[in-house]
């Protein structure tokens, strides 16, 4: 019998606090202009002191098992793709999983940073697939506020906090009916980890550190990654990339996805762009992007979706999969 991880349900949450360019501006030397120009971003949501990371992945998740018309006690894997977990240890995952009351799941969290949500739908499609779990929880999930230098404008002006979650089930190829995630392709080159890191940590140093990116450098890199990941999917496939329904990329630089969308012959009208309203929001972007297509009606049952990420490590990836 084969196994078909087919996404049932997903959902998502933005804190309500808003801050705008303009309201960057009154922080560090920037302008609403050139953040637009150069990024497409206008504003971004922040976490209030009160949420944690795993606070906004549970209202997230609360979402994505109502939507698939699950109940906590259902899941039985749980993964976090997060860079700013609410603590050192326990995992994030371990945390929401008893915020949930999810007894019955395996837990744990994927630290791929901005890659982190491919990598974690990768993931569960493997554990699906091996027939030894059957409902999974998988969430991306940031405070990526907290971990900012707010004096540093070349980064301070790019990220931003959220959650979204997808359920993923394990199904019987014949009962999926050609659902499910078709194919995943992830990468890490940690030569280049330097271009985009933290400069603290628990061994290193400590402190929690904050964000560095020496961001013309990954934004050379990131076309190049992306593409190949998604023609790799789609080879894996045997689709034609150009025949997608939907392109959900990871929210960095709107300039990076017209590259991918350009290189890869696609049409501006096949992407789930949320880049203007969240920022970059990491391991939570992509999922994010995905529940507000289906939210709007855009994403529907039978579409033909790829999804794409790149970011410290570096790591880059994408997954295809039919909703
Ligand atoms: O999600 C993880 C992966 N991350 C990415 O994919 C990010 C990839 N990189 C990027 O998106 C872009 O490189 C940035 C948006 C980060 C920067 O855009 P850029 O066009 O590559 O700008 P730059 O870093 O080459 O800087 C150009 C100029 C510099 O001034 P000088 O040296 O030319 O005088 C910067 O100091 O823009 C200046 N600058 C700013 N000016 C106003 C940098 N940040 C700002 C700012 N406001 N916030």
């Amino acid at each position: 019998m084969t196994l078909k991880a087919v996404v049932t349900g997903c959902g998502s949450y933005l804190p309500p606090d808003v801050m705008t360019n303009h309201d960057l501006s009154a922080i560090v030397e920037t302008s609403d202009e050139w953040i637009r120009e150069r990024t497409g971003i206008r504003e971004r949501h922040i976490a209030g002191d009160d949420q944690r990371t795993s606070d906004l992945g549970v209202e997230a998740a609360k979402k994505a098992l109502a939507a698939a018309g699950r109940s906590p006690a259902d899941v039985d894997l749980i993964i976090v793709a997060t860079t700013t977990p609410d603590l050192t240890f326990p995992s994030t995952a371990a945390i929401i999983q008893a915020k949930l009351g999810a007894p019955a799941a395996t837990a744990f969290d994927i630290q791929a940073v901005c890659t982190g949500f491919v990598y974690a739908v990768g993931t569960a499609q493997k554990f699906l697939a091996s027939g030894q779990h059957k409902c999974a929880l998988v969430i991306g999930a940031e405070t990526f506020s907290r971990i900012l230098d707010w004096s540093d404008r070349t980064t301070c002006v790019l990220f931003g906090d959220g959650a979204g979650a997808f359920i993923i089930e394990a199904m019987d190829e014949g009962d999926a009916n050609g659902r499910g995630i078709m194919a995943s392709f992830l990468r890490c080159d940690g030569r280049m980890a330097d271009l985009l890191y933290v400069d603290g940590g628990v061994s290193a140093t400590q402190t929690t550190g904050h964000v560095r990116m020496q961001g013309n450098k990954v934004f050379r890199e990131a076309i190049e990654r992306i593409s190949a990941a998604m023609l790799a999917v789609a080879e894996e496939a045997k689709v034609d990339p150009r025949s997608i329904d939907w392109f959900v990329p990871h929210q960095a630089n709107e300039r990076i996805i017209h590259g991918v969308v350009k290189k890869l012959d696609l049409r501006p009208d096949q992407v789930i762009s949320t880049i203007a309203r969240h920022g970059n929001t990491s391991a939570a972007s992509i999922p994010l992007a995905f529940c507000e297509g289906v939210e709007d009606g855009r994403i529907k049952r039978g579409d033909l979706v790829m999804l794409e990420g790149m970011g410290g490590g570096l790591t880059w990836g994408a997954a295809l999969l039919r909703v």
